[in-house]
């Protein structure tokens, strides 16, 4: 098939914004190269390169370049086609005894086997292959993949490098004039064998689509990086350890708010690379023009200046330490940034860096108030976490009241983490500016809807309940995750198309972050849309017993069976979410959004599974890849940012996912998350709260996990109390895919149910099976049952769901 203009529009656009997302960790100036000629290419992700992770974040492309072929296309000669032959021959029989393994361990294992190979990962092999490619100048590129379903593990070939690894990069270096490390990673690898030997780093990072192009634009220099971390890079041994991670049952988040550099830059350990650090092919000077407060609003200006003498791009960032008092305080925390244009060798800009005093509020637990307490809040201006400079003190005489709140979220049952002692002083001499009033958060009521609620009083509890779960078929499962559409091929899920005739329609859910993802190709035959294959989930039905694969397949419809008309579905593998984040850029995301929304508006997909925007607390969540940040307000702006863009597509929507401290693969369906109210609120509700109030997504995805003992979709003091009437949060809430069902013994919390979810105002359930229906009108009936329910709450629920589909249809 052609290319359409849309697709090209769309490559030429992910070609030019990648380089933003790329962070340059090292340069000794020997890049970029300015002309093309002979290259030495080894490691994981030259040929097989990877363009964002596995599981529901991965998107279906007709195609992506890889690093090798971006080189090739740009002008290269690549001299080590030998080594990346053989290297592909040894990854191919790891990967088969790989898959023998994993087919043999989860036979026994039934449905749980499918989960696990979801995220299963192959570690990195090792083995000798001579390094002798010609040329002058060498490039390694190693690539790391993970995904949904599993977490990563501290061993060699994921967090760890391995001894191959080691071995290899540092031999680079020694021998090859000129020598990049180049990491095609989703997450964080533990650097330290080699980060002090190697001179020059780039983070490629998983760029979507174009990704091996723009990789040869920024090596020849057409480009630059000009990304900064959003996630603190360390040794493994140098993260915080205080808390728990990937606990069977029982997760312990004792650090509290010390999460990421509020965790490295409060005890004073430095990171291999600290948050927001990231080189450009140029150097930049800056200064504080002004400070000024006007009521709560601080305005930094900062002059940056190009003092280098290639062109580029630097962020501003503007971290606050915040005054210990009752509660105490992480040394520093982002409260603004700002991306220059780009400026040429000698040009210099003006940005503004602006944040609300009361973005800075805490949570007291003892009053379940946000306060800003009394004292001097240091203003530090700079281009990484680790290289500001005090501009500024803003003092306040009194603790102020920001917004009443209230004693949600349950009880974690210990006290979190306190750092010893507080290393906040300031000797330099700064302007001193005076908050005097903060205007006190008042949430607006949320609007009755009464055209609506006409509407549902005419359905019966029966029909409401259909209304509450999703589009499923009584004859089978739609299950399977990531792929229960029907309307659309490929589609994670869709609302009920039971009442067309009553003019309520049936939405459209596909997911993402990645990227829009639906089916490549599918057939159209008299019985409806069915799929050719399980597109980027066929890597994991290699990993399946046989029996299990042609159930699937059976699932993903079968080519040879029907033959029907075969269409196209060609969408845009976007950078993964820790990419986008690292590019610091608002503008680039809502450009992401904004590609993402024009491919929605053409196939017919009405709500977009993303952005997901869980914060990175341990570098070894197995979808850290997908999210944004260690850092709340990254998550929040980001992920406004995209939804801007999605949501300014007529009919088109996005979920925030996953609500709430989902921040660990590892028995995702019932794995309890154990956190404070104040470290919930500061740090884990934060980046959505922000996310909420600036651009209006229409809805939100609960999460499997528990909190504090209670599952997130089943916890009305989540939904109603903190999302709703505090935050004003006017759409709806949808499960996560397929929440109840499977009963286990092994397991000490049992999965979410439809009438516990209903029951706490999350309005439905996704993608829905007969199973949450008859569980939703037996909770009607019995009110024996766990979760007992009233019409009321049915009614609640679809209230919200009409809104919604009314506001989507309408706008088409
Ligand atoms: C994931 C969600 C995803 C959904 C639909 C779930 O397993 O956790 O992020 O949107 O499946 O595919």
């Amino acid at each position: 098939m052609e290319q359409t203009e849309m697709e090209l529009a769309h490559i030429a656009t992910l070609r030019s914004i990648a380089p933003e997302c790329m962070v340059l960790l090292k340069s000794d100036g020997s890049f970029p190269l300015g002309e093309t000629g002979k290259i030495a290419l080894y490691g994981s992700g030259a040929r097989k390169t990877i363009k964002g992770g596995t599981g529901s974040g991965d998107v279906n492309v007709r195609h992506y370049v890889t690093v090798e072929e971006g080189l090739e296309n740009a002008g290269f000669t690549v001299t080590t086609k030998a080594w990346l032959d053989a290297y592909e021959d040894i990854y191919n029989a790891a990967h088969a005894r790989f898959a023998a393994q994993m087919k043999e361990t989860i036979a026994k294992e039934g449905f749980s086997a499918l989960l696990k190979a979801m995220g299963a990962i192959m570690p990195e092999p090792d083995y000798a292959l001579p390094l002798n490619g010609e040329g002058d100048t060498a490039i390694y590129v190693l690539s790391r993949i993970s995904g949904e379903g599993t977490d990563r593990e501290v061993r060699p070939g994921d967090f760890l490098l391995t001894q191959t690894e080691i071995r290899d990069i540092l031999q680079l270096q020694r021998q090859y004039k000129k020598f990049l490390l180049v990491l095609n990673v989703g997450g964080v690898v533990d650097l330290t064998p080699i980060a002090a030997h190697v001179e020059n780093i780039l983070l490629l990072s998983q760029t979507g689509m174009t990704i091996g192009d723009s990789f040869a634009d920024v090596l020849l220099g057409k480009t630059y990086p000009s990304g900064k971390l959003a996630s603190t890079w360390a040794s493994w041994a140098d993260y915080c350890h205080i808390g728990d991670f990937a606990e069977q049952d029982d997760t312990h988040y004792r650090e509290g708010i010390y999460v990421g550099y509020r965790y490295f830059d409060t005890v004073g350990k430095a990171p291999l690379f600290p948050f927001g650090y990231g080189l450009g092919h140029s150097t930049f000077s800056w200064v504080a023009e002004s400070v000024q407060i006007e009521g709560s609003e601080v305005r930094v200006t900062a002059k940056v200046k190009n003092i280098g003498n290639r062109s580029g791009k630097e962020v501003m960032q503007l971290y606050v330490s915040i005054p210990d008092g009752k509660l105490d305080q992480a040394y520093q925390i982002l409260a603004a940034f700002a991306k220059t244009e780009e400026l040429a060798p000698g040009g210099e800009v003006s940005v503004l860096l602006t944040f609300d005093m009361r973005s800075l509020a805490s949570f007291d637990e003892e009053s379940t108030n946000s306060i800003l307490e009394a004292g001097d809040y240091i203003l530090r201006l700079g281009n990484s976490s680790r290289s500001t400079e005090p501009v500024a003190i803003v003092h306040t005489d009194k603790t102020h009241l920001v917004q009443r709140l209230s004693n949600s979220g349950g009880k974690c049952g210990f006290e979190d983490w306190k750092p010893q002692h507080s290393m906040k002083a300031l000797t330099d001499h700064v302007p001193v500016l005076h908050l005097n009033t903060v205007v006190e958060i008042v949430p607006k009521p949320i609007p009755e809807d009464p055209e609506a609620q006409m509407l549902v009083k005419a359905l019966t509890s029966e029909e409401l309940a259909y209304l509450c779960v999703g589009g499923f078929r009584d004859e089978g499962s739609q299950s399977v995750i990531g792929n229960a559409g029907m309307k659309v091929a490929g589609a994670a899920g869709e609302t009920t198309s039971m009442f067309l005739d009553k003019g309520i329609p049936a939405l459209v859910m596909a997911d993402g972050p990645a990227g829009l993802r639906i089916s490549l190709e599918y057939g159209v035959d008299e019985n409806g849309v069915y799929c050719l294959d399980a597109g980027s989930m066929e890597s994991m039905l290699e990993l399946l017993p046989d029996g299990m694969v042609s159930v699937l397949r059976e699932k993903f419809g079968n080519r040879q069976e029907r033959n029907g008309t075969v269409h196209y579905q060609i969408c845009s593998a976007i950078p993964i979410g820790t990419a986008l984040a690292q590019s610091w850029n608002t503008g680039l995301c809502e450009a992401c959004g904004d590609l993402v929304g024009r491919e929605m508006e053409r196939y017919g997909v009405h709500i977009w599974l993303a952005p997901a925007m869980n914060i990175h607390r341990s570098p070894l969540c197995g979808r850290n890849f997908e999210y944004y940040s260690e850092d709340p307000l990254i998550s929040g702006k980001m992920a406004a940012a995209v939804t801007r863009g999605v949501q300014k597509h007529p009919g088109c929507a996005v979920s925030l996912k996953h609500f709430a401290c989902n921040n660990q693969e590892t028995n995702r369906f019932r794995s309890n998350s154990l956190v404070s109210q104040r470290a919930l609120r500061d740090i884990y509700l934060k980046g959505f709260e922000i996310a909420i109030h600036e651009s209006d997504p229409a809805t939100v995805m609960s999460s499997y996990n528990l909190l504090n003992g209670e599952h997130t979709s089943q916890r009305s003091d989540l939904l109603e109390t903190i999302l709703r009437q505090e935050w004003g949060f006017q759409g709806i809430v949808m499960s996560d895919w397929v929440t109840g069902g499977f009963s286990s013994t092994k397991h000490k919390y049992p999965m979410a149910c439809a009438s516990g979810s209903i029951k706490a105002g999350n309005d439905i359930m996704m993608p829905g099976t007969a199973q949450d229906h008859q569980d939703l009108m037996n909770a009607l009936s019995d009110h024996n049952v766990h979760y007992p329910i009233t019409r009321d709450h049915l009614e609640r629920c679809a209230v919200r769901l009409l809104r919604l589909a009314a506001d989507l249809h309408t706008t088409l």
